[in-house]
């Protein structure tokens, strides 16, 4: 009979089983469960399903920016050998949001919003025939003569955006009056360019319906219990009627959190067909029409006492998106909880642009808010001459600064120190441009580093067989991150068994409904229900054994308690199931929650062309207990390497006259490749937080990114005495302001 075990955190949770429990797995450096899989080619991505009777689709965007489609020619594309069918019936056929949690109303292509939008599918019986044939379908149209492409033309009618997760305007005090009395002020604006997430894998998917109208989506999803709701809601059917299959995800940082349009169409194309669809996206329309992290424009305002008493911070952005979409880059987030000042305005404006739909990439606000925020602190410290990290340490809040909760744990202070020691921060010459070697000028330079932690509702359920092996299902997915692998710890630490003996079962609907793979939450919130289904087995466990499960010590497949030791396998009868139910509570509000970290980074800026290298960078971080110190180690390795295509190269770049990406491929927009990112150093500091869940971890998975590419452009800065506040930090922004060879 199955249990369910629930927790709202409504209170603190000072008891951990894992501060008992005596398996010895939590935190441990193991290695990735499904990484024999990955390797050996043997993991199944969306697109490698074997399914018969499949057909190919390729998928078809508008070539115009935003206006109206008034036909299209598919005549030649449909007479082409191999070619089954053009699917252009865009009044069934919907174009859902790539991104957006709430399912939206069903928008026709006969209106295309922006440049690339998919508004058809060419099927074949080969990938070949239908990538020929969607050259040859010619989309008629109108270009609207009120598109609205121009960033910098159209920022004087920015507006107020929807409520998002956080309130987009804040004050507190009289900012204007504090900068006016401050001793010591900075006013400086940056700007950050449009990004791409760039996933290695592009998506994918493959749709099945069945004979009772039930739908299989074979995708490459982040979050399939949304996603499924999405995907409902574009097809007008039940919920109950769609499920969701990611297995393996190739990388998403956001850019699979919501359905993209290769879902929908293979799931209407499918329908239509009556036979499988398959549709993978071209890197290319990846980039044109999944999602995109807005450009910023940020002003902040900063004013202090002499002696480095911050009085006065605003942080004061414009972001871009389509006209109907609520989704905002929230770059205040951090700004809101980082340091003290009594005087306060953070604002979030909205320039409504026909460009490609904007949403959440990794870290979103933190990522692009805190490159803002950092560099203005690393000035304000120059000005006032203090040392950049006695700066932050004197503005170091006792309080949540505006809501006035303690922090539920925060170790900034510590990472800072901790970092500088290991760093060598004491070597670095606070004059910019004094340190040569050659022909490259030397400079270091530091960043915090802060991501908000959040809990979200997740449920997991665990079996304990006859065999003594355990199996964890939700509909969790791993995106690379390691789930398969903590989660095996979570149930297995509980449990008493070695990793080897827990089977974890991820990324279906069939299963039990977790938070997915998001906003740095996945392992917080899954974990924690993995942890209660494994609690309520490990109360069967101690009944069958007829002891307080207080008295019972659970190891290596065996329960031990009153001079017993009896195999689980024996205990678990015919089979022991549990659910586990995690939810956000009274915890989110009372206190304020965020891991911090801080981010050290050596640049050389070669002295004739300008080019910056990055030569070492380390991160210290606090993120409550670590729960597998590898693939935390990774995803911290992950994040800072998104830190140097932040600051040094990722541009993507809107053609003004019609909103066209201009470089929509891995070729021109330019992520990190091997010979740009050096020893990377990470190191993880011992944290506890009761407030955040019962297994005392906070989320872990954008913090390598928030404040990584500040440190970065810091180093820059010292290294050259240049400031550049337009990212990324490309050679012609440096080259003139480089003192005399
Ligand atoms: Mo993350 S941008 O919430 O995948």
């Amino acid at each position: 009979m199955s249990t369910t075990n629930s927790l709202k955190m409504d209170k603190p949770t000072p008891d951990s089983l894992f501060d008992t429990s005596t398996q010895g797995i939590i935190g441990k450096p193991l290695d990735r469960k499904e990484g024999p899989h990955k390797v050996s080619g043997a993991a199944t991505y969306a697109a490698e399903y074997q399914i018969e009777n499949l057909a190919y689709g390729v998928l078809v965007g508008a070539p115009f920016g935003k206006g109206k489609i008034i036909g299209i020619e598919s005549d030649v594309a449909k007479a082409l050998p191999g070619v089954i069918d053009v699917v252009t019936d865009f009044n069934t056929f919907l174009t859902a949001p790539a991104q957006g949690l709430a399912p939206k109303a069903p928008q026709g292509v006969e209106n295309v919003q922006y440049f690339g939008e998919i508004v058809a599918i060419v099927l074949a019986e080969s990938f070949e025939a239908a990538r020929d044939a969607a050259q040859q379908v010619v989309i008629k149209h109108e270009a609207a003569d009120d598109g609205r492409y121009d960033f910098e033309a159209l920022k004087g009618e920015a507006e107020k955006p929807a409520k998002g997760d956080i309130p987009p305007h804040y004050s507190q005090g009289d900012l204007e009056k504090a900068m006016a009395e401050a001793a010591v002020t900075v006013d400086s604006t940056f700007t950050t360019p449009s990004q791409n997430s760039a996933a290695m894998e592009p998506h994918a998917s493959i749709a099945t319906w069945d004979d009772s109208g039930m739908l299989t989506l074979h995708g490459s999803y982040q979050m399939p219990g949304n996603d499924v709701e999405q995907l409902a809601a574009a097809l007008g059917v039940s919920k109950s009627k769609v499920r969701i299959v990611a297995r393996y995800v190739g990388g998403g940082f956001g850019s699979k959190l919501g359905i993209a349009p290769e879902s929908v169409a293979a799931a209407l194309a499918a329908k239509a067909l009556g036979r499988p669809v398959k549709a993978v996206m071209a890197r290319q329309q990846v980039f044109d029409a999944t999602v995109r992290r807005s450009n910023t424009e940020q002003r902040i305002r900063l004013g202090a006492t002499a002696d480095g008493k911050l009085t006065a911070l605003g942080h004061e952005t414009l972001t871009s998106n389509l006209p109907d979409d609520d989704y905002f880059e929230p770059t205040g987030q951090a700004t809101h909880f980082l340091y003290s000042a009594e005087n306060r305005e953070i604002n979030h404006d909205i320039v409504r642009l026909d460009w490609l739909l904007s949403g959440s990439m990794r870290a979103p606000g933190e990522a692009v808010g805190m490159l803002a925020l950092e560099g203005a602190m690393d000035e304000l410290a120059e000005k006032l001459g203090i040392d950049p990290i006695e700066f932050r340490k004197i503005n170091e809040p006792e309080m949540d600064p505006e809501k006035g909760v303690p922090h539920s744990s925060r170790e900034l202070v510590r990472c800072m120190d901790v970092g500088a020691t290991s760093f060598g921060w004491d070597k670095r010459n606070a004059t910019p441009g004094t340190r040569r070697e050659g022909e490259w000028l030397v400079g270091i330079g530091m960043a915090a580093a802060a991501r908000s932690n959040m809990l979200q509702p997740s449920e997991a359920r665990v079996t304990l067989s006859a065999t003594g092996r355990a199996t964890v299902e939700t509909d969790m997915t791993d995106i690379g991150t390691g789930t398969y692998t903590i989660l095996g710890q979570i149930a297995g630490e509980v449990l008493g068994l070695p990793l080897e003996h827990v089977d974890v079962e991820l990324g279906d609907t069939n299963f039990p409904t977790a938070a997915g793979s998001g906003g740095s939450f996945g392992a917080g919130s899954s974990g924690t229900s993995v942890y209660l289904a494994a609690e309520a087995i490990r109360e069967k466990i101690a009944k069958a054994m007829g002891v307080d499960v207080d008295a019972l010590t659970l190891k290596d497949g065996h329960a031990i308690a009153d001079n017993r030791r009896v195999p689980l396998g024996e205990l678990a009868g015919e089979g022991m199931v549990a659910v586990g139910s995690i939810k956000p509570g009274k915890q989110e509000k009372e206190t304020t929650q965020s891991s911090y970290g801080a981010h050290f980074a050596e640049v050389g800026v070669n002295a004739v062309t300008g080019e910056v290298r990055v030569r070492r960078m380390l991160g210290v971080f606090a993120a409550g207990r670590i729960l597998n110190a590898k693939t935390a180690r990774s995803q911290c390795l992950g994040g800072m390497t998104f830190g140097i295509g932040t600051a040094l190269t990722e541009d993507l770049i809107h053609d003004p006259r019609n909103g066209k990406l201009v470089n929509r491929d891995l070729a021109e927009y330019h992520v990190p490749v091997n010979a740009d990112v050096p020893q990377l150093k990470v190191e993880f500091l011992e944290e506890r937080d009761i407030h955040a869940n019962p297994m005392h971890a906070k989320g872990i998975g954008e913090l390598g990114i928030s404040g990584a590419g500040a440190a970065i452009a810091n180093a820059v800065y010292n290294a050259t005495g240049v400031r550049v506040r337009d990212y990324p930090l490309t050679l012609d922004k440096i080259l003139d302001g480089l003192p005399a060879l």
